[in-house]
């Protein structure tokens, strides 16, 4: 299954076109099963209906872990680092991630979970994540892993939304110097989810939380009372792994399904090619860093389910990048001596502002590979990287890819593909993009650009939004029907590269995270004064894009304070979404660019907030032009 050169590359990527079907089939046979697939591809894009390896019996962590007990059973699996750089790494062989993770599955049966049953996940990064993800999977239960820094409120929708029955926590998470309560926020979430029936505790910060009899239980007791020993379940291949919410342009979040059989052999087979992982490095094993939180899928795909499936060593990282100071991510490559580095273009950004000092001092010739995720990189942070990082001698694999996609989708394979800065090159095997124009019509040619499409399924791809069907029909199948569409915006040079240009709908990515403009609406709605409001991104050096807030309240703030009023209206978006929310800027207006037909025109509102104020095109349709003068005059 792995790719070793270009011309590899090329043959199978035309196998993968010309039969799809025998080409994953051969690399799904790579894996565990227990019962052969009947048939090993069934779809249609118009309902969707998707189904990959039909008939097939399996167990996801007999791949992940029991696979490879025989020959690397006391090898490094995962390796811990934790916040406190003095605090002692953890490292976690196969054998031992084996035995913790069949006690972790024991825990929840013992505490009532059955195959089927949706369970919430909301703890910091430490190894009990990893564990509790694979303990669920280990007997069937369906795992909703939900980010460290989203709300009471947000956690309590998506409990509510898959109708969790059990959450497992921990009392806080420490994130640089900072202390954060986990436990506090779980308890307001759950004062409106009645199908909880039992939460699980680990301990982590050891500060006083409330634990309720009946529903409260701490993890080290309930481990006390369980073996190691836990046959896995027999589990269809399209039976759902996990959901995961993200965000999309209208509403709220939407609970992504990915089913067994298709996610593993997708995650495990993006991870091998493109990362091009070797058991036989120069030091043993490789070790790959993903930096990212196992909350959102690169950490599903790339930290958990990818890496285990091909048996490779995993570095798990509590902390931030910037503490104790922002050399931490050199600091863990030199102590782990890291191979294989997997992070986003804000870390990049963020780290290259603070000068090269923090670099120096830092063994980083271990590193071999680079990778960059979640985001456009631009040039300068991809020449930065190349240069001081990399030292011009290791790969830099740019993959676009989605939360839906479940895997990579348009990379380079490090040392096959090659490379061209800010450029995620081409579509891995499996994978047939499409440009379309507004009406869905192909664009074909190169040195064009279009909104990206998939034409064809890959394994990886979600099969529905839970429990709304409909929903992901019309998401992502309904606006040019028999295509998959992105969401994105993306050009194809005159090479046949591709080039990712960003969202061409309202959804923002703010430091690589995903959020929707109406979300953002929504909340700061919910703020006491407030009568309407309209959220638009614009280009911030850090973050990628920036949250630009245009506000209608209905008096003067108390106090004529409006830094304070702006203040307040921050605090209400954390409540509701979470701190990765809140508006870097917020204008207040006494009205909004519409149409006449009462349509927002955000067009108007976005070059505004980049500060293009000399060039707002055509406003001749708008209901009252002399407010786009007002706004102007007001910017912040
Ligand atoms: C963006 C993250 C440019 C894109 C894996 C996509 C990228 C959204 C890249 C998905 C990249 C991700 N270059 N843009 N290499 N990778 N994106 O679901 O807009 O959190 O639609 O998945 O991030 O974000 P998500």
């Amino acid at each position: 299954m792995v790719i070793k050169t270009f011309d590899e590359y090329q043959t199978a990527y035309k196998h993968s076109v010309d039969d799809p079907e025998s080409f994953w089939a051969e690399i799904a046979q790579e894996f565990q099963w227990r019962k052969p697939w009947k048939k090993t591809l069934q779809w249609n894009f118009t309902e969707p209906s998707i189904k990959w390896f039909v008939g097939g019996k399996l167990n996801i962590t007999e791949n992940c872990l029991d696979r490879h007990l025989a020959t690397r059973g006391d090898q490094p699996a995962i390796i811990w680092e934790p916040n406190d750089p003095h605090e002692a790494s953890i490292t976690l062989t196969y054998r031992m991630l084996h035995d913790q993770v069949c006690r972790m599955a024991n825990v929840l049966k013992r505490n009532g979970v059955q195959k089927g049953d949706r369970v919430c996940i909301y703890l910091p990064m430490v190894p009990e994540l990893a564990i509790s993800v694979l303990a669920c999977a280990r007997i069937g239960a369906i795992h909703s892993v939900v980010f460290g820094g989203f709300s009471a409120q947000s956690i309590a929708d998506r409990i509510n939304d898959a109708q969790c029955k059990l959450v497992i926590t921990a009392d806080g998470a420490y994130r640089g110097n900072k202390e954060i309560t986990l436990k506090g926020t779980v308890d307001d979430a759950l004062i409106g989810c009645p199908s909880v029936q039992r939460v699980i505790v680990m301990t982590r910060t050891r500060t006083p939380i409330a634990m309720f009899k009946g529903r409260d239980v701490w993890m080290e007791q309930e481990l006390k009372q369980v073996t190691a020993h836990c046959p896995a379940e027999e589990m269809d291949a399209e039976d759902i792994l996990f959901i995961l919410y993200t965000s999309g342009s209208t509403g709220k979040p939407k609970g992504v399904v990915h089913t067994i059989g298709g996610y593993m052999v997708y995650a495990a087979y993006t991870f091998q090619n493109v990362f091009q992982y070797k058991h036989d490095g120069r030091t043993g094993p490789q070790v790959h860093f993903c930096t990212a939180d196992i909350g959102w899928i690169t950490g599903h795909s790339y930290i958990v389910y990818g890496p285990l499936a091909c048996g490779a060593t995993s570095l798990l990282f509590e902390g931030v990048p910037t503490w104790p100071d922002a050399g931490r991510f050199w600091d863990i490559v030199d102590k782990h001596a890291v191979n294989i580095l997997y992070t986003a273009p804000t870390a990049i950004r963020s780290l290259m502002s603070f000068g090269l000092d923090k670099v120096k001092n830092h063994d980083l010739s271990s590193l071999e590979v680079l990778g960059s995720v979640g985001e456009p990189i631009n040039e300068e942070a991809w020449h930065w990287y190349d240069d001081h990082i990399g030292k011009n001698r290791c790969p830099i694999v740019d993959t676009w890819w989605q939360t839906e996609t479940g895997g990579l989708m348009i990379s380079p394979i490090a040392n096959v593909t090659p490379l061209k800065p800010a450029y995620a090159t081409l579509p891995l095997p499996g994978v047939q993009p499409i440009l379309v124009d507004e009406n869905g019509k192909e664009i074909e040619g190169n040195g064009v650009s279009g909104n990206l499409c998939i034409k064809f399924p890959w394994p990886g791809m979600l099969r529905t939004t839970y429990g709304d069907h409909e929903r992901c029909k019309q998401t992502y199948f309904a606006t040019y029907p028999g295509l998959y569409f992105t969401g994105d915006g993306c050009l194809r040079d005159e090479d046949g590269y591709y080039r990712i240009t960003g969202r061409v709908d309202d959804v923002l990515n703010v430091s690589g995270h995903r959020i929707g403009t109406a979300e953002v609406e929504n909340a700061i709605n919910m703020h006491t004064g407030v009568v309407e409001s309209a959220v638009v991104g614009y280009p911030h050096d850090i973050k990628g894009q920036g949250i630009y807030a245009y506000v209608i309240i209905d008096q003067p703030p108390v106090d004529n304070d409006t830094d304070l009023m702006k203040r307040d209206i921050l605090a209400t978006v954390s409540r509701i979404i979470g701190p990765i929310a809140k508006p870097d800027k917020i204008q207040f207006v006494v009205g909004l660019p519409k149409t006449r037909s009462g349509k927002i025109m955000r067009r108007i509102l976005r070059k505004i907030a980049e500060g293009e104020l000399g060039n707002l095109g055509d406003t001749s349709t708008l209901l009252d032009p002399a407010v786009v003068e007002e706004i102007k005059e007001g910017v912040v």
